[in-house]
């Protein structure tokens, strides 16, 4: 749609981006005054009167959220083949989506607390029986307001409507099927915990740059969330806390009953987290390579086999003390031994 494209009393000013269910615009409520998003739902989405009426529906319940880590719902715009999500705008912000692919990945701290407001996003949604069904990077905005960050989740009940029983899951976007959860992969109901799941492999992009299966082809993607164990996130990056890759890969049970069972509850784990966040480094390591530290060099009469290197975040207080004990023993034998050859160079001088 051109600029000044006049839908209701909404007058479009610019385009924004598109996604699979949509496009959206900034535009001006010529009403009220303000600037708003609005998000034109593609037409083969809406062409149906029982799609239409399932839309109707989640729009309703999408109007009842009002939390400051979710993206406001104004209006819906239905005018023949066309509607549209009015939202609340954006501004000076971005995806997280486009954020981890600028920076490479993002430091742990900082993750662990976009995806806390996420979880408390989704939390007020659970806690009104809403679940989300499409959480992903690319549905969540980053606001910067001052000196900090804000989160917003946004297209809530979208992917009710347009996944419906119209496309099997297999016909979703790659982009959307990364993230879904096993139980959404085999078309069975879910619940939060499904959400529960899909923040858990945004955190673990976030983390890694790398989301848990990073393949190409969606019968593997889908078959990968069923069966195959991700890797670790900490064996992808260096400097996340063992509490972090923990609770990441909770998240990522097949088992719903074992993640964390709705948004609040896994909000209360990441923020006991970030509280902690001494033990969670605050540099940035967007430019850091992506395999771990190599180890200290062990003292060279007991050089071991090449192996992977342990995680930095895993080494105590304890150990770069034995290591510092170990090194100092080094020096003070290594400076005998050679006190002792000058001596006895000097010793057999004499002797001749
Ligand atoms: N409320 C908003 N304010 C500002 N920009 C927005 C807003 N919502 C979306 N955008 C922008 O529009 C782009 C497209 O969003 P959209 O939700 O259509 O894409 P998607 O999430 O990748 O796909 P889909 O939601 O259809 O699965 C986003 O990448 C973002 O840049
Ligand atoms: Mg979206």
């Amino acid at each position: 749609m051109e600029p000044g494209t006049r839908i209701g009393k909404y007058v479009i000013e610019a385009r924004l981006g598109e996604g699979g269910n949509g496009t959206v615009y900034a535009a001006r409520d010529g009403v009220l005054g303000r600037h708003v998003a609005f998000k034109v739902l593609h037409p083969h989405l809406v062409s149906d009167a029982q799609i239409a009426a399932r839309f109707r529906q989640e729009a309703q319940a999408m109007a009842q959220l009002n939390h400051p880590n979710v993206v406001i719902v104004h209006d819906f715009v239905g005018e023949a083949n066309r509607w549209a999500i009015v939202m609340e705008l954006a501004v000076n912000g971005e995806t997280l989506g486009s954020l981890i692919k600028r920076a490479g990945r993002l430091d742990p701290a900082r993750a662990a607390r976009l995806c806390t407001q996420v979880a408390a996003g989704l939390g007020h949604a659970h806690a009104r029986g809403i679940v989300h069904r499409d959480v992903k990077p690319a549905n969540v905005l980053v606001l910067r307001d001052g000196g900090s960050e804000v989160a917003k989740i946004t297209d809530f009940g979208i992917a009710r409507v347009a996944n419906g029983e119209r496309r099997t899951q297999a016909q979703l976007t790659l982009g959307t099927l990364w993230y879904i959860a096993p139980e959404q992969a085999q078309n069975s109901s879910v619940d939060a915990r499904a959400d529960v799941y899909s923040l858990g492999a945004t955190l673990y992009e976030a983390l890694t740059g790398s989301v848990p299966f990073p393949y190409d082809n969606a019968a593997r993607v889908l078959a990968a969330h069923i069966s195959e164990m991700p890797r670790p996130p900490s064996t992808r990056a260096p400097g996340i806390p063992e509490v972090l890759d923990e609770l990441v890969l909770r998240c990522l049970s097949k088992n719903p009953d074992e993640r964390p069972r709705d948004g609040d509850q896994l909000a209360a784990l990441l923020g006991a987290i970030t509280q902690r966040a001494a033990a969670i480094p605050s540099t940035q390591v967007a430019s850091a390579p992506a395999i771990p530290q190599p180890a200290p060099v062990p003292p060279a009469a007991d050089v071991a086999p090449p192996g992977p290197a342990a995680p930095a975040s895993r080494l105590t207080r304890e150990d770069s003390q034995v290591g510092m004990w170990i090194g100092i023993g080094g020096l003070v034998l290594l400076s005998s031994v050679c006190l002792l050859g000058s001596f006895l160079c000097v010793l057999t001088g004499f002797l001749r």
